[in-house]
C-alpha cells in the first residue's frame, strides 16, 4: 500500500502533525512520503492508494493569500506563505483508473469538535470536486494559539489518525491475488 501525506503550515503545527500521521501509516507497514504543499505533485502517481493532505484553517476554510500575508505578519516565515493546498488541489489531476482515496485533516484553534468551517471539511469538498473518493470524516487537531503549540494530547490522536487510516486501506493482494 501507497500513501502520500501532502502539508500547508505556516507555523509548523500542521506539518508536525502530518509527519506523526506519515508515522502512524508507516507503522502499519504502509510505504507513505511527506512532502510540503510546493513541492507535491500536480500529477499523482498511478500506484498510490491513498492521499492525505492537511492545512491549517484560516478564516473558517482553507488559506488564500491574503490570510497567509497576514500569518506572515503573525510571526510565521515568509517562505511559507506560497502557494497552499487550496490551490493545489484546484490544480490536481488524477489517474482516471485507481484514483486514491483521500483523508483530510486540519488544524484550528477553535476548539468546537465539530466544525463544519474549517480547513478539513473544504479539503475534503474540493478533493470529490477533482472526482477523489473521500475515505473518511476530516479530523481536526487543535493549537493552543494561533502560532501553537499543538495542544495537549494532538501527536498521539495524529498518530492514531495515521494507524486507523492504515486499517481502512483494503489488504495488499497476495501472489495468488488473496487479500494477505
Ligand atoms: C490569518 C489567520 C486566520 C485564522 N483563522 C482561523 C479560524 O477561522 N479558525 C480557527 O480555528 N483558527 C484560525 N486561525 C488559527 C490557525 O488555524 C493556526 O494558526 C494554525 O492551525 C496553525 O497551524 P500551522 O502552524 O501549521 O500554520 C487563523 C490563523 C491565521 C494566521
Amino acid at each position: 500500500m501507497k500513501a502520500l501525506v501532502v502539508y500547508e503550515s505556516m507555523f509548523g503545527n500542521t506539518e508536525q502533525v502530518a509527519r506523526e500521521v506519515a508515522a502512524g501509516l508507516a507503522g502499519r507497514g504502509v510505504e507513505v512520503g511527506v512532502v510540503v504543499v510546493g513541492d507535491a505533485p500536480t500529477d499523482l502517481p498511478g500506484d498510490l492508494d491513498l492521499l492525505v493532505v492537511g492545512a491549517p484553517t484560516h478564516a473558517f476554510s482553507l488559506s488564500r493569500p491574503a490570510t497567509r500575508a497576514d500569518a506572515v505578519r503573525q510571526g510565521a516565515v515568509p517562505d511559507r506563505a506560497g502557494p497552499g493546498v487550496r490551490e493545489w488541489l484546484e490544480g490536481l489531476t488524477s489517474p482516471q483508473s485507481h484514483p486514491p482515496r483521500v483523508a483530510a485533516f486540519d488544524t484550528r484553534v477553535s476548539s468546537v469538535r465539530w466544525l463544519p468551517r474549517a480547513a478539513g471539511p473544504a479539503i475534503a469538498r474540493l478533493a470529490r470536486r477533482r472526482g477523489l473518493r473521500v475515505a473518511d470524516a476530516p479530523t481536526g487537531f487543535l493549537v493552543t494559539a494561533v502560532g501553537g503549540p499543538l495542544a495537549d494530547g494532538e501527536i498521539t490522536r495524529a498518530r492514531e489518525l495515521g494507524e486507523r487510516l492504515a486499517d481502512l486501506l483494503p489488504a495488499e493482494p497476495g501472489p495468488e491475488g488473496v487479500p494477505r
